[in-house]
């Protein structure tokens, strides 16, 4: 039993060490993300090189710097798909939209900010930028509608700036908007102009990087699902403090608002993971628990 106990603590001492390596080696910071999440991840790689011990694995990194690229990869979940849970998306177009385009008239402002946080290789961001546009139809040109989307891994904003998708990527897309959104070129489906003309892209860390702010609505969906419970209260003040006054916010459907961040926002519709940010005054939209 004794023995057992030290062999525990020794792997979470050289899965410490390791951690903190990973950190001064590359800047990279597990901490923020789950403990279970990290080691997970780490078994992967371990198991692709045949090594057993955190230790060997410190070792390897230090002999084989080139595992790191492979070791972030897989720190990192990049999957994403158009229109991931099209209720939600469904829900933005009746419900969100319309409201925050009344909010716009009404003040009498033309521009409207988005972000997608966490935008891995750009569903999610030409998603949202076709649900706007679709509603808007003749009316887009009456708005500035600008869709920022931030990642931290290259390789996933790089194809999220081509714009190019497989047969397989864009199926959630439906035959509605396919033609009118996507031209098929070469093979593949590419974004179409007026669609990528709405979005912007940038790399930043949601959890080192610069505090951005003045969104509308912001999207960060199945990204905080790796990150630790101290880290959400703190991802989810940032976006409090992102948001204009009456803003969404839209998370993931797993993903739930922690501690004090429950207090910053009123949900719109809770099971779709939609809020709003908590200001003084009623909404004029009908908000539902359910
Ligand atoms: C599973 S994808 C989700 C993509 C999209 N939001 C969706 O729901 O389909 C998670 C994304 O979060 C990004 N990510 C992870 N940690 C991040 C961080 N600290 N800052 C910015 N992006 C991060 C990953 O690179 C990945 O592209």
């Amino acid at each position: 039993m004794t023995i057992d106990k030290n062999v525990i603590a020794d792997q979470d001492r050289d899965f410490n060490i390791l951690k903190r390596q990973i950190l001064k080696d590359k800047g990279f910071d597990c901490s923020p993300y789950r403990d279970k999440y990290v080691k997970r991840r780490l078994a992967i790689r371990m198991m692709a090189n045949n090594v057993d011990s955190y230790k060997d694995y410190a070792m390897l990194l230090k002999r084989d710097p080139t595992e790191y690229d492979e070791l972030i990869e897989a720190l990192t979940i990049t999957v994403s798909e158009f229109f991931r849970d099209t209720s939600v998306f469904e829900y933005f177009r009746k419900t969100v939209i319309p409201t925050l385009i009344q909010d716009k008239r009404r003040k009498n402002q033309k521009i409207i900010r988005i972000w997608s946080a966490g935008c891995a290789s750009g569903e999610e961001t030409y998603s949202i930028a076709i649900v706007m546009s679709d509603f808007l139809g003749a009316n887009l040109g009456k708005f500035l509608i600008i869709v920022h989307g931030t990642d931290i891994d290259d390789a996933s904003l790089e194809k999220a700036k081509q714009g190019d998708y497989t047969f397989e990527e864009v199926k959630n897309v439906g035959k509605d908007f396919l033609p009118r959104y996507f031209i098929f070129d070469s093979g593949k489906y590419r974004v179409r102009d007026k669609i990528k003309g709405m979005v912007k892209y940038g790399k930043h860390d949601l959890i080192s990087g610069k505090p951005l702010a003045h969104f509308d609505v912001i999207f960060c969906r199945n990204v905080s699902i790796y990150f630790s419970r101290d880290m959400h209260e703190k991802l989810y003040m940032a976006f409090y403090n992102a948001l204009n006054n009456d803003g969404f916010f839209v998370m993931g459907k797993t993903e739930m608002l922690y501690g004090n961040a429950r207090k910053l926002f009123i949900p719109v519709n809770a099971r779709e993971g939609i809020y709003q940010k908590k200001v003084a005054h009623v909404k004029n939209h009908e908000i539902s628990q359910d």
